[in-house]
């Protein structure tokens, strides 16, 4: 079957000297000339990862029961190589639930392998050459994650403006995150819903795309060394997707490293990635320039028709069917075949079975392993802890700014979305009356003030158990939010 699909698509022969010749360019705008001048040129960061497993121990729900839990191991990334440098735009495709999300979060250092019973890492990431510091690399990176969480009650601007008052260090004055976020709201194209709030399932706020593009935004203001978006683009209408696309294009040629898994790119997103990583059930089944990819796969008989967007044929070709067992046979088969073409080309030895390459490793004359030295040679090998400014401590200064941020950012919470207040307050009344009425005939004599010792208790315990619940039910609302905000 596999050899019928590339007969038949063999009279489209692809266009890759077409792909090439279309170079990406951009305007400078405003947003850029900021980070320009927040970054050295000999900053450069390479990120390298080779040999990567990475499992789950989940429930098997259909054999254990409630006392005898049954845990499985499932594999989601298999003996995974890579490299990426400063300057770079990598996209990472594949059809769903084959990885990506997985992989982005180990990239960005958002799994542990330490300690965890749950989830097993293993292999190795470099960063400059040297195993990764997880706590530095999250520092120095953003990730942008694919549902994103915010604060309902404030505006796009405000949202932003929180965002530089946190990620910016002391010495960046008002007037310049001011500047900054205007920046990026044009950036953005979010002019037009700067002053609306955004909005949740009960309080109707700024469309779906506009949240996409501010939570883009909110990573964007701290100008990330890395830069990690899971699916910017989709609820995106084409023309917005390209606009985001080109703000993250730019900003990989100023310098930043992006890291983007991506969904049904139009052709034209398609041409600016730098890097295209192609992922097919946990596998590695392309890495490389993504004006290779095509010739790649002509090396692989599935040649791309012509006139055709190519990542639509590379997820058609990656992409198992399982409608019926015929299809299902003759995909899997197709991506078993790329997966382990992939790594013969890439001198990975093939082990067969389930626990292939778990020895793999890298011959050393291989042209993959000769690169990566080559790339890592080129980079400055210097600490990448200089990147981000040093004073980002907390000194006391700060701690008293941000306490006064995050009471003026729940202040307008409470204001804003005031049902909440309304029925405290209500509630409040009401009880006092309850109260009052049950004790309004106290007096001065010995009775009356055991009864005022009853009467205080009942106090004290309903203005604690008032505040303690009114708090308590943001903690499931917010905990996404600061999660993520402690993360970077
Ligand atoms: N914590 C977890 N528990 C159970 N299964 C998990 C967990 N994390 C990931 N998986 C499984 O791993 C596979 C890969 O998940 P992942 O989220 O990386 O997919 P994806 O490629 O990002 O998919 P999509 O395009 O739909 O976002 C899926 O089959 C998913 O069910
Ligand atoms: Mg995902």
């Amino acid at each position: 079957p596999v050899e019928e699909r590339s007969e038949r698509s063999v009279s489209f022969r692809s266009g890759v000297a077409s792909m090439e010749s279309v170079p990406y360019n951009r305007e400078q705008s405003k947003l850029f000339e900021h980070f320009s001048k927040s970054r050295a040129d000999n900053e450069k960061i390479c990120v390298e990862w080779s040999d990567l497993h990475y499992s789950i121990l989940t429930k098997d729900a259909a054999k254990s029961s409630f006392f005898a839990p049954v845990y499985k191991n499932k594999t989601i990334l298999r003996s995974m190589h890579g490299k990426v440098t400063s300057g770079e735009l990598l996209a990472i495709m594949g059809p769903t639930g084959c990885g990506k999300t997985s992989l982005l979060n180990v990239l960005a250092a958002r799994v542990s392998n330490a300690g965890s019973k749950a989830a097993e890492l293993t292999g190795k990431i470099l960063v400059n050459g040297k195993p990764r510091d997880d706590e530095t690399f999250r520092r120095i990176s953003a990730y942008v994650l694919q549902d994103d969480r915010m604060y309902a009650h404030l505006t796009v601007h405000e949202t932003l403006m929180y965002s530089a008052h946190f990620y910016l260090p002391n010495t960046v004055t008002d007037a310049e995150k001011e500047e900054l976020v205007t920046n990026v709201i044009s950036e953005l194209g979010l002019n037009k819903t700067r002053d609306t709030i955004i909005g949740d399932e009960k309080v109707r706020g700024v469309s779906g795309g506009e949240r996409k593009r501010a939570n883009i935004g909110v990573q964007l203001i701290s100008d990330p060394a890395v830069l990690f978006l899971d699916e910017p683009t989709s609820g995106l209408d084409s023309f917005q997707a390209q606009a985001v696309m080109e703000s993250m294009k730019a900003i990989a040629q100023h310098g930043r490293m992006v890291i983007t898994v991506i969904h049904q790119p139009r052709s034209s997103i398609f041409e600016m990635f730098d890097q295209l990583l192609l992922l097919s059930e946990g596998r590695t089944i392309y890495l490389g320039p993504a004006s290779n990819a095509a010739a790649y796969f002509t090396s692989q008989h599935l040649p791309p028709p012509n006139y055709y967007n190519p990542a639509d044929f590379y997820l058609d070709m990656l992409s198992p069917d399982n409608r019926s067992k015929e299809q299902e046979l003759e995909t899997g088969t197709r991506i078993y075949k790329l997966s382990q073409a992939w790594r013969q080309s890439c001198g990975v030895s093939v082990i067969e079975g389930d626990n292939e390459g778990e020895n793999g490793v890298f011959a050393h004359d291989s042209p993959l392993r000769q690169a990566s030295i080559t790339a890592a040679a080129e980079v400055d090998m210097t600490e990448y802890t200089s990147i981000k400014p040093s004073d980002q401590k907390m000194d006391i200064y700060r701690f008293v700014r941000i306490v006064r941020l995050l009471y003026w950012r729940s202040l307008t919470g409470q204001l804003r979305l005031p049902q909440a207040l309304i029925a405290r307050t209500i509630v409040s009344i009401a009880f006092g009356g309850i109260i009052g009425g049950m004790y309004s005939d106290l007096s001065n004599d010995q009775r009356s003030i055991d009864q005022l010792n009853g009467f205080l208790f009942v106090i004290v315990i309903n203005q604690g158990f008032n505040t303690v619940t009114a708090v308590l039910a943001t903690f499931p609302r917010e905990k996404l939010i600061v999660n993520r905000e402690r993360a970077n």
